[in-house]
């Protein structure tokens, strides 16, 4: 029975990759390791509330100690870190805690696998670190050309900054340690579970109550749209099958302008909702300050070495995530009522 130590199990991917691995897997068992910050929701994983393959603990990545102690009581196989500060926008108006937890935290996590795993100089067998980063590592491309594992890291943001940093402490480890590391570079994922701060469910969430649609600058920066259960596909496939050390870039040549994304998700939801619901809801507002143009994944790596494709269709993905939304009204007040205020309160607080 293999243990993995998945940290931010509650946000957006991690808890779609628990669920998808519980699913597919018997005999594993969880440490869901997540601070809850407004971007954590343990409704979530609901399904799973009940399963003894899924144990919950509340801790932040930071937590010197207390991760520490995660590690002694369980046989650890897996770390597979999630947890990060993850939207550009709040980056760029508070970068200070995406550095704790994106870079501080990660060390702490690599650091705290290293004492466990590294006992007299060997590094105990059937192990891996696998961190989870971004395309948005690579900086921004112009009109052609795609995000290779060779592309040079270029962050432009505060949040693509502290993600290519604790890249970079993850091959350090690997490097100068020997640790047994992965990292994994996926494109932007969308499906159940994304909390609407992110473009697609904030627009569904604003078409749905008739709200402004905001449109950062012209609409045409492209995102590479990768449906959330690929992803999950992939990092279990590079967690069994990659070789240690390597970056594997996940996408599936999936790229949109935004105002198509905006246009879909309206007409969708004039058929389904409200035939009220129409383009005049958009409105172009100011452009995220350094705004990436356009994102594009080279997913030919993972596809060569470990075999993974991605299975859903854009069309058909894009449809089911619309109609968990529209079925889910209660996650989406819940998550958007006091818990996300307070903590948005705190973290601007005198700033
Ligand atoms: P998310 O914001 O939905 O979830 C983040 C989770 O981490 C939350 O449950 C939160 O409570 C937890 N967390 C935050 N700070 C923590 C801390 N200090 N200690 C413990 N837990 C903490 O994010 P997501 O969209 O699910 O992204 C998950 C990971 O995937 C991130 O590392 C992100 O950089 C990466 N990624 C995201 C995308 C995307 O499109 N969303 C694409 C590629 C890579
Ligand atoms: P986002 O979902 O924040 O992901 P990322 O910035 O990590 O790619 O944004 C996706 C794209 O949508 C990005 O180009 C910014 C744009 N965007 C808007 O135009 N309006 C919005 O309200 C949001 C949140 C994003």
């Amino acid at each position: 029975m293999k243990t993995y130590l998945v940290t931010g199990g509650a946000g957006f991917i991690g808890s779609n990759f628990i669920l998808y691995m519980l699913d597919r897997y018997s005999d594993i068992r969880i440490i869901n390791l997540d601070a809850l910050t407004y971007a954590g929701n343990l409704e979530n994983l609901k399904s799973v509330e009940k399963d003894p393959r899924h144990i919950f603990v509340q801790m932040n990545i930071c937590d010197r100690e207390g991760v520490r102690g995660l590690f002694e009581k369980y046989d650890i196989d897996y770390v597979v870190n999630f947890a990060a500060e993850s939207h550009v926008d709040r980056s760029i108006a508070n970068p200070e805690i995406f550095v704790e937890t994106n870079v501080l935290g990660t060390v702490n996590m690599l650091n705290c696998a290293k004492q466990a795993w590294l006992k007299d100089g060997a590094w105990a067998q059937g192990k891996k670190y696998l961190q989870i980063s971004t395309d948005e590592v690579y900086g921004s491309l112009g009109e052609t050309g795609y995000f290779t594992e060779q592309t040079p890291l270029c962050p432009h943001s505060p949040y693509s900054a502290s993600k290519a940093s604790a890249d970079m402490f993850v091959m350090a480890y690997h490097d100068t340690y020997g640790m047994p590391v992965n990292i994994t570079r996926c494109s932007n994922n969308y499906g159940p579970f994304q909390f609407p701060e992110k473009l697609i469910p904030l627009m569904i969430n604003n078409a749905r109550n008739k709200k402004s649609l905001p449109v950062y600058g012209d609409g045409m920066n492209i995102r590479d749209w990768l449906y959330v259960e690929d992803h999950c596909k992939a990092i279990d496939m590079v967690l069994c099958g990659g070789k240690p050390g390597e970056v594997y870039n996940v996408g599936g040549h999936n790229e949109r302008p935004n105002i198509f994304i905006v246009k879909t998700i309206i007409a969708q939801l004039h058929d389904k909702v409200d035939a009220g619901i129409d383009e005049s809801l958009i409105t172009h507002v100011a452009d995220r300050l350094g705004h990436d143009r356009r994102y594009g994944i080279d997913p030919e790596k993972i596809r060569r070495d470990l075999g993974w494709y991605p299975e859903t269709m854009f069309e058909d993905g894009i449809v089911k995530t619309i109609d968990w939304y529209l079925a889910n009204g209660d996650w989406m007040e819940n998550v958007t009522s006091g818990s996300y205020l307070e903590y948005y309160k705190e973290m601007y607080a005198g700033k």
